[in-house]
């Protein structure tokens, strides 16, 4: 396949979707082809991730990882850099602000299939506010005042993000927050204090819960499919299943199916 669309035509539009309108391929062999396609790995990934070092070469790699890998969905160099060199790790065809370099703080981690609105900012940690100054020089060591960090540091306090989470534009999450279940919602605007469970949608100022998207019953059967770890081709096979409101039948439709394809 020879397709010269930008990055952002991918983005926009989704790769799978636009390239193969149909999604009738029958063999294991036209699966993995397409498999390969959606987690592309460059031949120069090596070298992009050893320029990365060089600050000025940085906007260049991430150019080349988007331009070379089918964009951010796909990319796995774009993530293996922001592993090695960011302390970030980042599940597959997770997309968004998240993939933006100094978003997110070392330490974090990301599931699969998370969407992520724009103006993200992710905090693990606060000035001190019992001491008789809130400075940064009296508690970062990396300011040269102090010897050792006096407050935890940011990967001492790892905030977790599930799989198929969304998170709208213009949401904070501050250090309260250290873990963001699967298929949560963090509306748009939104200050996220504490931990969100699974399957919540939460809003305002603080977050509180909202809603829940779905029945005890149907969570834990989603959970229990744990579908996110599946590629994209093999949901593709049956993705009937995922452009429709769920219901427990159908979800346990769907486990028959996965169970009978292994
Ligand atoms: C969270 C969201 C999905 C909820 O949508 P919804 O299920 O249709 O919910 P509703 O609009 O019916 O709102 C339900 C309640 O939550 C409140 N609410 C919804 N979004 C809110 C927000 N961002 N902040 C505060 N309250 C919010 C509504 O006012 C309503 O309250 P009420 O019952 O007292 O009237 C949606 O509001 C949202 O924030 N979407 C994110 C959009 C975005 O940022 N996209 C970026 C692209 S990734």
């Amino acid at each position: 396949m020879n397709d010269k669309r930008s990055p952002r035509t991918y983005y926009e539009k989704g790769l799978i979707t636009d390239l193969y309108p149909d999604f009738h391929w029958n063999s294991s062999a036209e699966r993995t082809a397409v498999s390969k396609q959606v987690r592309s790995r460059h031949r120069l990934s090596n070298l992009i991730q050893a320029a990365y070092k060089y600050r000025r070469l940085q906007p260049l790699c991430l150019r080349l990882c988007l331009n070379l890998e089918q964009g951010p969905f796909y990319s796995s160099t774009l993530r293996e850099i922001l592993n090695k060199y960011h302390g970030v790790t980042i599940g597959q065809y997770s997309y968004g602000a998240i993939l933006s370099p100094g978003v997110l703080p070392p330490g974090t981690i990301v599931g699969n299939y998370c969407s992520v609105g724009a103006w993200l900012i992710v905090h693990r940690r606060n000035h001190p506010t019992n001491r008789l100054t809130q400075h940064p020089f009296f508690y970062n060591r990396n300011l040269g005042y102090v010897s050792q960090d006096t407050i935890p540091v940011n990967e001492q306090n790892p905030l977790h993000i599930g799989h198929d989470v969304w998170i709208g534009d213009r949401v904070a999450i501050l250090a309260g927050c250290r873990s963001v279940g699967n298929g949560a919602v963090i509306a748009a605007g939104s200050v996220v204090t504490r931990d969100v469970p699974e399957y919540t949608i939460v809003a305002g100022v603080p977050a509180k819960p909202i809603k829940k998207r779905f029945e005890e019953d149907v969570i834990s059967k989603l959970n229990e499919l744990k579908w996110w770890d599946l590629e994209l081709a093999r949901i593709l096979e049956c993705k009937d299943f995922f452009v429709e409101p769920v219901t427990m039948e159908k979800l346990v439709e769907l486990q028959k199916y996965f169970q009978s394809q292994t």
